[in-house]
């Protein structure tokens, strides 16, 4: 089978078959297909696209292009979850403890990367001591025991997928629905999930900056899920503005602490109910999603969720005192107030300027190599339709350096005031499975 053969059958609009993408996949892993060539198929997919088997197909053999995670040492139905990605998403943080102290049990293998604030691992780590090198046998015997354990990303998971994403990166096809979508399932497929939950972001802050894309990536998703036997759903979820309050790595584990306490942000609460109730249906702890609500909102209200994670903390090494003393979490030196310079009503918050602004006083990593402040960030006072007075303060900033004029004024830019009251936009926009 010539690859060349492929790119022109891709190019003139053909379907491969299982054969071709098996081969193809295999081909550039092991490095006997090279760039130039993937190149041009992942162009003729971008402009021609895939049909649902293809997807799946392609999902499958990047699945296969490395290690996968066996979780069947653990009893009951693993669910994971995987959101696109958005600014200031603590909803893992929240998630994990709620849904394992109600029986889901959560392995979950996660990440670092890049972004405005770190991942769910740089925000754990805020905790002091706490750590995820355990090997695989500690973690499993850990989700047993607790319900609830985490562990770093594996290198060795969906090769073919990292070294296409690099390539997408550099030649104009990251914006590829099929191809996205392939990727992001193949490596929720690889790290060991029976069924998953998607929260896919739309909005300023997103990837998916359209509804009706967002839309479009989210059926896809949910079709090679169910096609390749994981059962998924994917929740649709508004991202114009950041998502609770805070931005900042131990900044949102406070924001985690404070919302299984039940007294967190609205919106992030709403949301971990409604990400967390689909994955108690999956899992089968509950029978529907009313009466998964109502058990996760039993646990956060008598402090089972708290609890569970205090003894998810302890388990990896964490300092669990934080949860009642949140100054334990690394604290930034300074902070600057940003008062409002007109009355009137929030109108937007660009969640993606946000996210800049918490970059800039070192939250997030540029580059692999950067090394992030736990401390820093910022936390936002009002969300769009909140009415706000002359003066008051819109924004508290969390610095560890005085010069913070470049973040003050991005803060300003992102948050628009103005005089007639504004309809908050609503956070779930849509549901697919
Ligand atoms: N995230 C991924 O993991 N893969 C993509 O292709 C895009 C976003
Ligand atoms: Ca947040």
């Amino acid at each position: 089978m010539r690859t060349v053969d492929l790119i022109t059958k891709k190019r003139d609009g053909g379907q491969l078959t299982e054969n071709e993408i098996n081969s193809l996949v295999k081909g550039y892993t092991n490095g006997s297909i090279p760039d130039y060539q993937m190149s041009a198929m992942a162009m003729a997919i971008f402009f021609r696209g895939m049909t649902s088997t293809e997807r799946a197909n392609l999902t499958m053999a990047m699945v296969h292009s490395g290690e996968t995670i066996d979780l069947s040492a653990i009893s009951g139905i693993k669910v994971d979850k995987h959101s696109t990605g958005g600014v200031g998403d603590t909803t893992t943080l929240v998630l994990a403890p709620l849904v394992a102290s109600i029986g889901v049990p959560v392995a979950k293998m996660s990440g670092r990367g890049l972004g405005h604030t770190g991942g769910t691992i740089d925000k754990l780590e805020s905790v002091p001591g706490f750590h995820v090198e355990i090997d695989n046998a500690t973690f499993i015997d850990l989700v047993n025991q607790n319900g609830l354990a985490v562990i770093g990303q594996s290198d060795n998971l969906t090769p073919a997928d990292k070294k296409l994403y690099g390539l997408r990166d550099v030649t104009g096809t990251v914006n590829s629905i099929p191809l996205i979508a392939s990727s992001i399932m193949s490596k929720k497929i690889a790290s060991g999930a029976d069924a998953i939950v998607l929260d896919v972001k739309t909005g300023d802050g997103a990837f998916m900056k359209e509804l009706a894309e967002a839309e479009e990536l989210a059926t896809c998703m949910v079709d090679i899920g169910n096609r390749v036997g994981r059962r998924t759903v994917a929740v649709l979820s508004d991202m114009s503005q950041p998502l609770g309050n805070a931005i900042g790595n131990a900044l949102e584990v406070k924001e985690a602490i404070d919302t299984l306490r039940g007294v967190g942000p609205a919106d992030l609460t709403e949301l971990c109910l409604t990400l967390g109730s689909h994955m108690a249906v999956l899992s089968g702890v509950a029978s529907s999603k009313e009466e998964a609500r109502t058990l996760l909102e039993q646990a956060i209200a008598n402090g089972s969720a708290l609890e569970k994670f205090k003894t998810f903390l302890t388990a990896q090494g964490g300092d669990a005192s934080v949860v009642d003393h949140p100054e334990n979490l690394p604290t930034a030196k300074y902070r600057y107030e940003v008062p409002a310079k007109e009355a009137g009503y929030v109108a937007s918050i660009a969640a993606e300027n946000m996210g800049l602004a918490a970059m800039l006083l070192g939250a997030g990593r540029a580059t692999k190599e950067s090394i992030i402040d736990l401390a820093v960030g910022i936390v936002i006072h009002k969300k769009i339709g909140d009415s706000v007075e002359l003066g008051q303060s819109i924004a508290t900033i969390h610095a560890n350096s005085e010069s913070v004029n470049e973040v003050i004024a991005q803060v300003y830019e992102s948050i628009q005031i103005q005089g007639q009251a504004v309809t908050p936009p609503p956070l779930i926009v849509g549901e697919v499975k």
